[in-house]
């Protein structure tokens, strides 16, 4: 999986590099760049960022057309051979891809016995072949037979040798058609096009678009022309540059992010779903993946309180396959900070087959989630860039427990004068939170302390426990420590096997009514030789982080911010790349 973008139109070559970098935050294990020149397409391809590929690039080598890749390995190991574009065997085809072909066994096997010699062990290779296979005179008709031999996600764009078009197969993966006076763009996202486009088509699923200077036009597989809509699209932020981490910039914009979040909820008009829909409602889901989830299971919690229906977190992958139930009196929220998701984007398609009204909880307005769902609320929480996702899941829990309190307000499950409580307590929020800011450095000492912790385990109790499971992410995903999340009083059915001397604990506790079976727990694991760091309004350890007093069902927006620190400064300690950690990506678009 990955970003795609081609370009016909002045300077493609450094448009495409500068798309690149865009698209980075689809996976960073290779980048690679084909070029059409007068001598027919060259093909450059680096392993690692988007710098190293700028790096090994000749001078010159501006060009009308080109098309570019940046790589999340999902078949075949980081290496160039891997990395994309890819030839056809004569090279007059030259391909890159972002999905996943899942046929592509019986495709190469077929053209192996054939004598066919494959350089990479992608699945992306085989369209290369298929496009040299099915050639006969005419280009466009070699694209279609190709598009109707694959199964699977893709969006494929092609350049080839026979003419100055290019080409592009789409299905279920994201593919963005924009124009300009300078040119036309094939793209994995609109946010990067917008930064060149003035007019951008989301292409629909089973596509075929041929780009020419004189436009695109799209195909569905049969070769019958489709119409599809063009608009303008919103104008994507400038990637600004940072002095030091953008993960660390991203935390200290918590306080003005959540102020934002609030304030873009009520000027947007709110819920914008029909009251007496809501008072239907049996069950509510809130699907995501990773902090998404997480933002989810923390807004659960907090909501089972206020609403008197299901309320289910569940993980978006989990959806898909599974056999919740749905049906006309189902709210979905689906919650994604890109709005990109793979996972997230095919369980809105189980909802919608079944009745349900689906809503996307999103960081972009103009995302393919947005696009697929009934309703959407933006969490306004600006450009996140690092990989591992802060002010998001801040942004998420603020929007999301909005939505909640209108619902509860309309079924008449919450007071007025608790709503009110909860709203008004949201704005004292970023102050407490630049408290806890403002003593980072002590969380940084704390850190030292856990960078040579065989494991770490995150534990709490009710809306505590999914804070413990987004701290527990934030650490491993940047600072390679294992780690786990649990409930605490779960801990001794099991996983107290692991506690000893070398493992840290960290207990959050912003539950007074728990905070006796919370001090048990820590007792438990004390005994056993863990060190132990407590999160809460009080001292629970002989290492504590003590939280400003916020109102209860606003805790895991402001107890989430020392654990964020907490992996920040770990993960710095151990000198790992923060804002690109190994084998991730910000936005995972195959399932
Ligand atoms: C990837 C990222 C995570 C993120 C998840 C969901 O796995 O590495 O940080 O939480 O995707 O992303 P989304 O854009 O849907 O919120």
């Amino acid at each position: 999986m990955c970003g795609i973008f081609g370009m016909i139109g002045e300077h493609a070559t450094g448009i495409t590099l500068q798309a690149l970098k865009y698209l980075e935050y689809r996976g960073y294990d290779s980048a690679g760049i084909a070029i059409k020149g007068h001598n027919g397409i060259n093909i450059y391809k680096s392993v690692g960022r988007l710098h190293n590929l700028e790096k090994n690039l000749p001078n010159g080598l501006d060009s009308s057309i080109a098309i570019g890749h940046t790589r999340w390995a999902t078949h075949g190991a980081v290496s160039t051979d891997n990395a994309h574009p890819f030839f056809s065997p004569d090279k007059c085809f030259a391909v890159v891809h972002n999905g996943i072909i899942e046929n592509y066994q019986t495709l190469k096997k077929q053209f192996c016995s054939r004598g066919a010699v494959f350089t990479s062990q992608t699945d992306s290779e085989t369209v290369a072949h298929l496009l040299q296979n099915n050639y006969s005179d005419s280009v466009f008709g070699t694209v279609l037979a190709t598009a109707n031999s694959l199964v699977g996600s893709f969006a494929i764009a092609i350049t080839t040798a026979y003419d100055n078009n290019l080409y592009a197969i789409k299905n279920k993966s994201p593919l963005v058609v924009g124009v300009s006076d300078n040119g036309i763009y094939l793209c994995s996202d609109i946010r990067c096009v917008s930064h060149w486009a003035s007019k951008v088509a989301v292409t629909p699923d089973k596509t075929v678009v041929v780009v020419g200077r004189n436009g695109a036009h799209f195909y569905d597989f049969n070769g019958n022309p489709i119409m599809v809509e063009f608009f303008t699209p919103e104008r994507a932020e400038e990637m600004e540059q940072v002095d030091g981490d953008f993960m660390l910039k991203e935390i200290y914009e918590i306080p003005s992010k959540i102020r934002l979040a609030k304030a873009g909820y009520f000027r947007d008009g709110g819920l914008k779903i029909d009251a007496e829909r809501i008072k239907k409602l049996s069950r509510i889901y809130l699907i995501g993946c990773g902090t998404a989830y997480n933002s989810g299971l923390q807004v659960a919690s907090v909501a089972r309180k206020y609403l008197d229906l299901d309320i289910l977190p569940v993980i978006a992958s989990e959806f898909i396959y599974d056999n919740y139930p749905v049906d006309g009196n189902t709210l979905a929220l689906f919650i994604s900070q890109s709005g990109e998701t793979a996972d997230t984007i095919s369980a809105v398609e189980r909802v919608r087959d079944k009745g349900g009204y689906t809503y996307a909880v999103t960081n972009t307005s103009s995302s393919s989630l947005r696009f697929k769902c009934d309703g959407f609320v933006n969490i306004y929480a600006g450009g996140e860039f690092a990989v591992a996702s802060t002010k998001a899941y801040n942004c998420q829990l603020v929007t999301l427990l909005l939505i909640i309190l209108d619902i509860a307000r309309i079924r008449q499950t919450v007071s007025e004068n608790e709503y009110i409580e909860i709203v008004n307590g949201i704005d004292k929020l970023p102050v407490a939170i630049d408290q806890i800011l403002a003593n980072s450095y002590e969380i940084a000492r704390i850190a030292e302390s856990v960078k040579d912790s065989s494991a770490v385990f995150y534990i709490g109790r009710t809306t505590d426990y999914p804070t413990a499971c987004e701290g527990s992410l934030k650490l491993k995903e940047i600072s390679y420590i294992h780690s786990e999340a649990y409930p605490a009083g779960e801990l001794k059915h099991g996983t107290l096997a692991l506690m000893e001397k070398g493992v840290t604990v960290v207990a959050i506790h912003t539950c007074d009514e728990l905070s006796d079976k919370m001090s048990s727990s820590v007792n438990e694991v004390v005994a056993r030789g863990a060190s132990v760091i407590s999160v809460g309004p009080g001292e629970l350890a002989d290492t504590s982080i003590i939280l400003p007093d916020v109102h209860k069902a606003l805790y895991g927006i402001v107890s989430v911010v020392p654990l964020q620190l907490l992996a920040y400064y770990v993960a710095k300690r151990l000198g790992r790349d923060v804002d690109k950690p190994r084998n991730l990506a910000k936005s995972v678009t195959v399932e």
